[in-house]
């Protein structure tokens, strides 16, 4: 799969546990019991494209929020989105995956985002799986880095940050293309890699 790649990290902790204490007279025994268990992180790397459509007839992005007489940078504006998520930059690419929630101008004076979506997947062992992101947007950086909150599916109990990068931006309209790399990571304990 050309745009979900992940790794395995592997980590080893002894647990201490079961600890007793047999008092006899002057002299205490204590026993204690070591166990070694062995937990996975598991780190996605996810890269693809999104689609921010506002003009047209077939809007992905629509406005729910605002002032009246808003223009689509005014402070409290906010688009509710339905976009697709693409292995390429292309909007014929392939789809991966769909964001779907809702981003604020959350800024007086300056262009930023408050961006609350998740992001879920389609492709593949992903199909099912989503990733949410609640984070600020100051869209006209080159890279913004928000958070990775949580995740379902193969996904579940994921920490992780997101990297965007506007591909493709129309000013008069405010279509864009984002790209985005995504690096999500969860732990999970091996019980099969258990030893006494
Ligand atoms: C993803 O899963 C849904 C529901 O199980 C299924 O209908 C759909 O065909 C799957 N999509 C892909 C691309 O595998």
């Amino acid at each position: 799969m050309a745009c979900f790649v992940t790794f395995i990290t592997l980590y080893s902790f002894l647990i201490f546990s079961a600890s007793l204490n047999t008092i006899s007279g002057a002299f205490v025994e204590e026993f204690s019991e070591a166990m070694a268990i062995k937990r996975e992180e598991k780190t996605t790397h996810l890269h693809f494209f999104f689609h921010d459509t506002i003009s047209g007839n077939h809007p992905s992005a629509v406005r729910i929020a605002g002032p009246t007489e808003s223009t689509f940078v005014n402070f409290g504006n906010t688009m509710m989105i339905d976009d697709a998520l693409t292995e390429g930059p292309e909007p014929t690419s392939k789809l991966v995956g769909r964001a779907q929630g809702f981003y604020s101008m959350a800024a007086q004076d300056d262009l930023a985002l408050l961006m609350v979506m998740n992001f879920a997947f389609v492709e593949d062992k992903y199909n099912g799986s989503s990733i949410s992101m609640l984070g600020r947007n100051p869209v006209l950086n080159d890279v913004r880095e928000m958070p990775i909150v949580g995740g379902s599916g193969l996904f579940r109990n994921s920490r992780g940050y997101a990297l965007a990068h506007t591909n493709w931006m129309d000013p008069n309209t405010g279509d864009a293309i984002v790209e985005y790399d995504v690096y999500v990571s969860n732990f999970q304990v091996d019980a099969g890699l258990a030893t006494a």
